[in-house]
């Protein structure tokens, strides 16, 4: 039986050293799903709400123990008895316990814990793999990972104005393939970088965060790494981009702060896509290449770009079923970045995905910034079939864990699994 009946929570730390929440949550016989929940750090201003204490004696205000209590002493009492495998009904009852559109009241990191708690219990009681627990298929698709192997923006002390520069190795024809060219990239741009004299040392997801001169020189130095390691820039190994032009949006115009001060419009910022695009005609996938706020230049680029290039909307979604329908009505983007901890559960996550596929855009599950070393994004990948998974470069325990799932799921599967490759872009490429 898959009653609930329990549930717990504690506070654990993410890979920055911040609290985050842990749940626990138990069904009749005795079997438990357990969730922790990530933390990001360029958010968007439209995400869930991440309840913190805001008391400064603890963690300088970050503690989560108003979000644990609120799981043990309001969540608890409402679910128990509800059947764990019921996604939808929970995720229900959650939002109309919480009651606010931001979910202020429980936090949505207590509310997302739950909802991945009672998906784990549910998949541990049926004794299946969580990605065949979320959806039952004969074969699985595995999505092509994105590494994020160079950092700027707020993930970087240097001049880069954009804050990830990732390889997608499009052309392998394994997932654990891919994640063998990623790695050898990774370490031949390592060696790159030590020969020129720059830092190696690593950013919050695992890129290399050197003080480099400009935007150019980090994709000159990506390809570079990608043909010292023997593989193909664009065909082989695609560059994309997440740029998180929120960042450094200020007033109405992008402002580049961290390399030349130079300013732009939104019109500029596009032009300066096209001509991005033209020179580097690896870039398969432009993430936040405009400002959360600035949705006519989203209409613009997308009318501009959109059959060119995937435009992932992240800060301008915030994997709100809402916003993003508002988006697609006004022609924005063409794909979408879903992070489980920006809305907070598992069935609003599934609903964009759903609106995605039915409105032509392609999706793609992203980690967050601040990571545990949970793994239920690998699953939700397979499961929902994207193709594109976002999880940080080939470093860090907490990135690391995601792609050895995906390894462990692909080796499972064996002649079920096919590894999505160049099929997700073709469409642009
Ligand atoms: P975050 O950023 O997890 O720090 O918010 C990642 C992203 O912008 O994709
Ligand atoms: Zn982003």
């Amino acid at each position: 039986m898959s009653q609930i009946v329990q549930l717990d929570a504690l506070e654990i730390m993410d890979s920055r050293g911040h609290p985050t929440i842990q749940v626990m949550l138990s069904v009749e016989s005795g079997k438990t799903g357990i969730a922790k929940v990530p933390s990001g750090a360029s958010t968007g201003k439209n995400e869930a709400v991440e309840l913190r204490d805001g008391d400064r004696r603890r963690y300088g205000g970050k503690g989560v123990r108003r979000a644990v209590e609120n799981v043990i002493g309001v969540i608890q009492p409402a679910l128990r008895g509800m059947e764990a495998c019921e996604q939808r009904a929970i995720d229900e009852r959650l939002l109309a316990l919480d009651g606010t559109s931001d979910k202020g009241r429980l936090g949505a990191n207590a509310i997302l814990g739950v909802s991945v708690a009672a998906a784990r219990a549910a998949a541990c009681e049926q004794d299946v793999p969580l990605y065949r627990y979320l959806a039952n298929r004969e074969a699985y698709v595995l999505p092509v990972p994105m590494f994020n192997v160079l950092n700027g923006g707020r993930h970087a002390d240097n001049s880069l104005d954009f804050q990830e520069f990732m390889i997608a190795p499009v052309g392998a024809p394994s997932f654990a393939e891919a994640l063998q060219a990623a790695s050898e990239t990774f370490h031949a741009l390592r060696d790159i970088l030590q020969e020129k004299g720059y830092e190696t040392s690593v950013g919050d997801e695992g890129g290399f965060a050197p003080r480099l001169r400009s935007n150019e020189e980090a994709m000159e130095l990506l390809g570079s790494a990608i043909d010292k390691a023997g593989y193909q820039v664009g065909s082989g190994i695609a560059i994309n981009l997440d740029p998180a032009a929120s960042e450094f949006y200020e007033k109405g115009s992008y402002v580049f702060r961290k390399s030349d001060q130079s300013r732009k419009s939104s019109s500029e910022m596009t032009v300066m896509w096209r001509e991005w695009l033209t020179r580097y005609p690896e870039i398969y996938s432009l993430e936040d290449g405009l400002a959360e706020e600035d949705w006519n230049g989203w209409t613009a680029l997308t009318r501009e770009l959109g059959t060119k290039v995937q435009l992932v909307g992240d800060d301008i979604f915030v994997t709100n079923p809402k916003i993003f329908h508002k988006g697609i009505e006004r022609g924005i983007a063409n794909s979408i970045l879903i992070k489980l901890n920006q809305i907070g559960t598992i069935t609003e996550a599934l609903r964009c995905i759903d609106m995605a596929r039915s409105n032509g855009y392609t999706a793609v599950i992203s980690h967050r910034s601040g990571e545990t070393d949970d793994t239920t994004i690998a699953d939700f990948a397979v499961a929902t079939g994207v193709g594109q998974i976002k999880t940080g470069s080939v470093c860090r325990g907490e990135r690391i864990a995601k792609y050895n799932r995906l390894l462990e799921i692909e080796h499972e599967l064996g002649q079920r699994a096919s590894y999505a490759g160049s099929s997700v872009y073709s469409r642009w490429k």
